[in-house]
């Protein structure tokens, strides 16, 4: 199954794409955690997008559609993968389908989570994740069981990221709707956009992905 989820900055993307892992044991290529990888790992493309990641602006297309076709080509990406804030603009979408058709495939479906802007804002500035596992957690809205404690590993460090504050989620969720929006109607047009209610419970959003999920 090769899936994209779609949805502005805190729709919850990463949150559902590690539960699909779990469920359907293909991985989650998200293009923001290969670029933070990259960032700590100090390489040259690192250097290069740090500073537009912070302040919350897109990364050039031809940097990320380097990575992903490199990443869609390893061994465990063979029976498919989720890709989780990747196209975000017309030209990454452009750069998708080349890709897929190149090793003759195609995507089975785009699932669109549609939210509000002041849950996208909520959600995102409370945000923290383990340093371990990378188990995502929220200040308010989904905290560990045990204070301090990731419910995961067990581990006790956790870290947020520099581009959730206020700032950058401004600039954030004006290039969602400037970028990345116009790529709703790209994926209608395709017959492969299916919308989620992303304002559900996470439990909730991950029901309705499965059925959708079933009927593909
Ligand atoms: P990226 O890392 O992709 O960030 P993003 O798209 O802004 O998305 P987020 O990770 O902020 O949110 P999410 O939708 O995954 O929500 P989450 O599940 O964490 O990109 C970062 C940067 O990298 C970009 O700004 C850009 O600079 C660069 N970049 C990346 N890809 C690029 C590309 N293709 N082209 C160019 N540049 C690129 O959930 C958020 C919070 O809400 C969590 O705390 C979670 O617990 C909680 N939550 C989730 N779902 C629910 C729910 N249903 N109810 C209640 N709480 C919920």
């Amino acid at each position: 199954m090769k899936l994209i989820l779609l949805g502005p900055p805190g729709a919850g993307k990463g949150t559902q794409a590690r539960r699909l892992v779990d469920k359907h044991s293909i991985p989650q290529l998200s293009t923001g955690d290969l670029l933070r990888a990259a960032i700590a790992a100090g390489t040259e493309t690192g250097k290069r997008v740090k500073a537009l990641m912070d302040s919350g602006k897109l990364v050039p297309d031809e940097v990320v559609n380097e990575i992903v076709s490199d990443r869609i080509d390893q061994l465990d990406c063979a029976k498919g993968f989720i890709l989780d804030g990747y196209p975000r603009t017309l030209t990454q979408a452009d750069a998708v389908e080349a890709m897929l058709s190149d090793r003759g495939t195609h995507l089975d479906a785009v699932v669109e989570l549609r939210v509000d802007d002041d849950a996208m804002v909520e959600r995102v500035s409370g945000r923290y994740t383990c340093v371990n596992c990378d188990q995502g957690y929220h200040d308010s809205l989904k905290k560990p069981d045990v204070e301090g404690v990731c419910d995961k590993c067990g581990g006790g460090e956790f870290k947020r990221r520099p581009d959730d504050n206020a700032e950058a989620m401004r600039t954030r969720l004006q290039i969602y709707y400037k970028e990345t929006s116009p790529l709703i109607g790209y994926y209608y047009a395709k017959g492969k956009l299916r919308p989620v209610d992303g304002m559900a419970s996470i439990d909730g959003v991950s029901e309705e992905i499965a059925l959708v999920l079933d009927k593909i």
